[in-house]
């Protein structure tokens, strides 16, 4: 069934067409049976076309575009967006908001030397792209000049809505543009927020089993604030099925990958209304599909992230020198609004903006868009090919549900902190097949990663053209190994999650997540579970005896000893080795899922060895995946070389010391520990 159907104010279409079919059902379907296919569309061709868009410029603060079916008031020539309206005289936004505090873009950003600065985008200059029956589509551009230095992001910013007939949501997307001359910037965060009516939109949704009915925006103030500001103990809230609870929008993170539809609905309304925030593709989000980012939070707000540094931190911004020219186009993003005529259960809204996330993606890249910035999609390139992957010797084997893609020009793995370009990304099939299609003409390298195998993969491709169909034929990768493996801790898939992951504090829950084995991590407070479990002696996994699942905790955080004292802690690998082989290397591979100000000193069998045989850099990453209830943040690698006498023949001690100690949020989490014996008789490839 067609979704438009559905739509409530467009009741007289249906009344028109359900007479049309009805009419020529009976009418045809009495002549013959083989008509009846004919008869059906000679019925649909009665059907009166959608309303056309009218766009009415008039008022001198307000821009209102009206479809019959959605209309929204725009700031003139600002550019916010003040006014949606769906179903009724009633904003769907927060019309108790200040106009620029409803639906708008922000950037945060900061000029050199200076701090950082969170700015709306408000436009200066007012355009009509297109006007028809069919498509409006509008323009506020914010131009920069040398006056606004220090005030405003060294970016021209156009930001675009079009509403087309028939439609039940509008697009919106904002392109970028660096003029050669603009001074320096760094660029944190770019996003779109829409803040809902809170007195009607109270059940929020962001998967098939993360959905459920929201504290409050006053739940909070009311509530007490946790160890990290975001989290929110909801002591008072006005639902007692939620009070108690702790709230917290990290909790709502998503990958990018997972991140494409997610919004509200009126649950409690007679005839409830959806809205839904679409994302029909992530090539214009920064640092790859397991990037993750915020999605919908209490408020009850709703997000477009394009970019940010969340779960990535310091690595993920995008920086500008001064004088560097940049394009770039963000979105288009679709705002999708439901509901249904007759009274269907609330929770198939959602089901019904999955069936419109998947209309956009087989619309995508969209063809009528207004920019000749946007490339429309004869412009855009294909390639394909297939991915083996050959771990130490033996034969290559299909590289399977590996990540690969597209991004600018890098090291290997350089795309999880790369932002500023586009990225194209998609998974192998069984076979290590892959296709990635719609790329955007201009020079990348292709890069992968195998879930199973350690390390990245990169191949050099140059230059994608328009209309570029490309066959790559068979690649293959060969993830880090010296040696064979002696024993292996984890699953390397740059996640914490096959570890131990406690269960939350009783006291410290968000109910959503208790019965949820895929998502537990996403609870409150896990970090401190830590000196719960190990109170006065740290972790000691025993190869051959322990079981990763349940001794290996997901993250090696501090260890509290008091009210706001903590100490580093050491944990142990212990392991037995029947010999020593001379001459050679051993080789461990540490591979990381997430690191926040930490460094991690390896010893072996020598716990008091000054300085430690091993050692990262100090302070290293600042994913706060720990904080942010994240499983993983950026993966990184260390393969550190042993030598032999290193080693003993008989029981063997590893030493892993987190050794920054500031508070509760420092520490690793590891993806995978592998332990190599030397190279055999040829060295291995
Ligand atoms: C513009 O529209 C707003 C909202 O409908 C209204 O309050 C205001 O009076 C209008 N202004 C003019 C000049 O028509
Ligand atoms: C949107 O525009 C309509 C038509 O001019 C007006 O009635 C309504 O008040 C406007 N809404 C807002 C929030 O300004
Ligand atoms: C502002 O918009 C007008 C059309 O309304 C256009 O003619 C003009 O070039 C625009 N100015 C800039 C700086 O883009
Ligand atoms: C979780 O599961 C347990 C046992 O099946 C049940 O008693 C409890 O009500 C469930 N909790 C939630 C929040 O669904
Ligand atoms: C062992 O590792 C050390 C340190 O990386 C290196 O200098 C040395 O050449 C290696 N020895 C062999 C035999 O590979």
């Amino acid at each position: 069934m067609m979704v438009e159907t559905h739509m409530r104010k467009q009741v007289p279409l249906q009344w028109w067409f359900r007479m049309a079919v009805l009419l020529s059902l009976i009418f045809f379907g009495a002549c013959s049976d083989s008509s009846e296919s004919v008869s059906f569309r000679k019925g649909l061709k009665t059907a009166p076309p959608p309303s056309p868009v009218k766009l009415n410029t008039n008022n001198f603060t307000q821009v209102v575009i009206d479809n019959g079916i959605v209309s929204l008031n725009l700031s003139k020539p600002g550019g916010y967006i003040i006014g949606l309206y769906y179903d009724g005289a009633t904003n769907i936004l927060s019309q108790k908001n200040n106009e620029n505090d409803r639906g708008y873009l922000d950037v945060v950003w900061n000029g050199a030397g200076k701090p950082s600065f969170f700015e709306r985008i408000h436009g200066t200059n007012f355009s009509v792209i297109e006007e028809s029956d069919t498509l409006v589509e509008v323009s506020f551009l914010k131009t920069w000049t040398a006056s606004l230095e220090g005030s405003s992001v060294p970016i021209n910013i156009d930001i675009r809505y079009i509403l087309r007939s028939g439609d039940s949501g509008f697009y919106s997307y904002a392109i970028f543009t660096r003029p050669p001359g603009f001074p320096a910037v760094t660029v944190y965060q770019v996003r779109i927020v829409y803040k809902l009516d809170d007195g009607r939109f109270h059940y929020m949704a962001i998967s098939d089993t993360r959905q459920r009915k929201m504290p409050t925006a006053e739940d909070r103030i009311t509530g007490q604030v946790l160890a990290y500001p975001e989290a929110v103990l909801l002591t008072k809230a006005t639902d007692p099925q939620i009070r108690g609870e702790v709230d917290d929008k990290y909790q709502y993170s998503s990958e990018n990958k997972d991140n494409s539809v997610h919004g509200w609905i009126t649950e409690d309304d007679s005839a409830p209304v959806g809205f839904w925030v679409i994302t029909p593709s992530n090539e214009f989000r920064n640092a790859g599909p397991t990037k993750q980012d915020l999605t919908s939070h209490v408020g009850p707000v709703s997000l477009s992230m394009f970019t940010s540094t969340h779960y990535g931190g310091k690595k993920v911004i995008m920086d500008f020198a001064k004088g560097e020219a940049y394009k770039k186009v963000f979105g288009p993003i679709f705002v999708y609004l439901n509901s249904f005529p007759i009274k269907t259960p609330f929770k198939s809204l959602w089901s019904d903006a999955v069936q419109q996330l998947s209309n956009e993606e087989k619309k995508w890249p969209y063809d009528f868009i207004g920019s000749k910035d946007f490339f429309p999609p004869n412009q855009r390139g294909t390639l394909s090919g297939r991915l083996q992957v050959k771990d130490g010797g033996g034969v290559a084997q299909p590289a399977k549900s590996s990540y690969i893609g597209l991004a600018l020009p890098g090291d290997e793995g350089s795309w999880q902190t790369e932002s500023k370009g586009y990225q194209f990304w998609t998974q192998t099939d069984k076979d290590g097949s892959f296709s990635i299609t719609n790329i955007v003409p201009g020079k990348y390298n292709l890069y992968a990663w195998v879930p199973g195998f350690i390390g990245d993969f990169k191949y050099q491709i140059n230059v994608i053209k328009p209309g570029d169909n490309i066959h790559l034929g068979t690649l293959v990768f060969n993830p880090p190994r010296n040696g064979p493996t002696l024993w292996e801790i984890g699953i390397p898939d740059r996640s914490a999650a096959e570890f131990y992951v406690p269960d939350p504090n009783p006291k410290l829950v968000n109910r959503l997540y208790l019965n949820d084995s895929i998502n537990r991590f996403r609870q409150y407070g896990l970090w401190a579970r830590y000196t719960d479990l190990y109170p006065k002696n740290d972790l000691i996994f025993t190869v051959g005896v322990s079981d990763y699942h349940k001794d290996w905790f997901y993250a090696q955080v501090t260890r509290s000893i008091g009210e706001s004292q903590f100490v580093a802690t050491t944990w142990q690998i212990q392991f037995q080795l029947e010999n020593i082989i001379k001459g050679g290397n051993y080789t461990l591979q540490l591979a990381l899922a997430s690191a926040s100000n930490s460094q991690l000193e390896v010893r072996f069998n020598k716990p008091k060895e000054n300085p430690p045989y091993f050692s990262t850099e100090p302070q290293i990453g600042d994913d706060n995946a720990i904080a942010r209830h994240g499983i993983h943040g950026l993966y990184k690698l260390y393969t550190v070389a042993v030598n032999s006498n290193q080693l003993v023949k008989g029981n063997n001690i590893i030493y892993l010391t987190q050794s920054i100690v500031k508070g509760l949020f420092e520490g690793v989490m590891y993806d995978y520990i592998r332990l190599e014996s030397p190279p055999t008789t040829s060295k291995q490839t």
